[in-house]
């Protein structure tokens, strides 16, 4: 967290102020984002997750990293810069985060989109998505613009996780010190 560019990635957890802020734009693409990427992929396997967005990783910048796949090195993607268009149908489906451990609930999304994005090349890509990759795009992208799982849930489904949020910020607290 401390180094972007060389040093291991830490996961950050709520209510990490980082997490609740819009991520800046990356403008700069090449071999050091690269890196970043790889590195978010480790951390993101090292935690079991099948996303990991920029500030997760301490890093706030429009980076996600995603593999939906469950298969190591298979299917991976890297999202930089993305903008989704959303279709009409919704899903509701239960989630989890890396940075809520403990935590799942609930969440209505698009079960279809349209992701305009950069590469690591910083090339524009398009893709078209649906299942459990539309809807991991869908958590991830949020993850850039300051906006995490629990802001998307319903009053039930929030309320059922109340404890447990209290809980990480008492941790977060006692870490500070
Ligand atoms: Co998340």
């Amino acid at each position: 967290m401390e180094n972007e560019n060389t040093g291991e990635l830490r996961l950050v957890l709520h209510p990490d102020p980082i997490l609740y802020r819009e991520c800046e734009e990356v403008t700069e693409f090449g071999d050091e984002l690269k890196g970043l990427a790889r590195r978010m992929f480790d951390l993101m396997y090292e935690s079991n997750g099948l996303g990991l967005a920029g500030p997760q990783a301490g890093v706030s910048k429009k980076i996600a990293v995603i593999n939906a796949s469950e298969q190591r090195g298979e299917a991976e993607l890297v999202i930089v810069n993305p903008v989704l268009e959303l279709g009409s149908e919704i899903d509701v489906m239960e989630e989890g985060c890396l940075s809520f451990p403990g935590i799942k609930g609930k969440v209505k999304r698009a079960s279809a989109l349209k992701l305009k994005a950069r590469n690591l090349d910083g090339e524009p890509v398009e893709m078209d998505a649906d299942g459990i990759l539309a809807r991991a795009l869908q958590h991830e992208t949020d993850h850039l613009n300051g906006i995490v799982f629990i802001n998307r849930m319903g009053p039930a489904a929030r309320f059922l996780v109340k404890g447990r949020l209290r809980e990480l910020e008492a941790e977060y607290e006692q870490d500070e010190r």
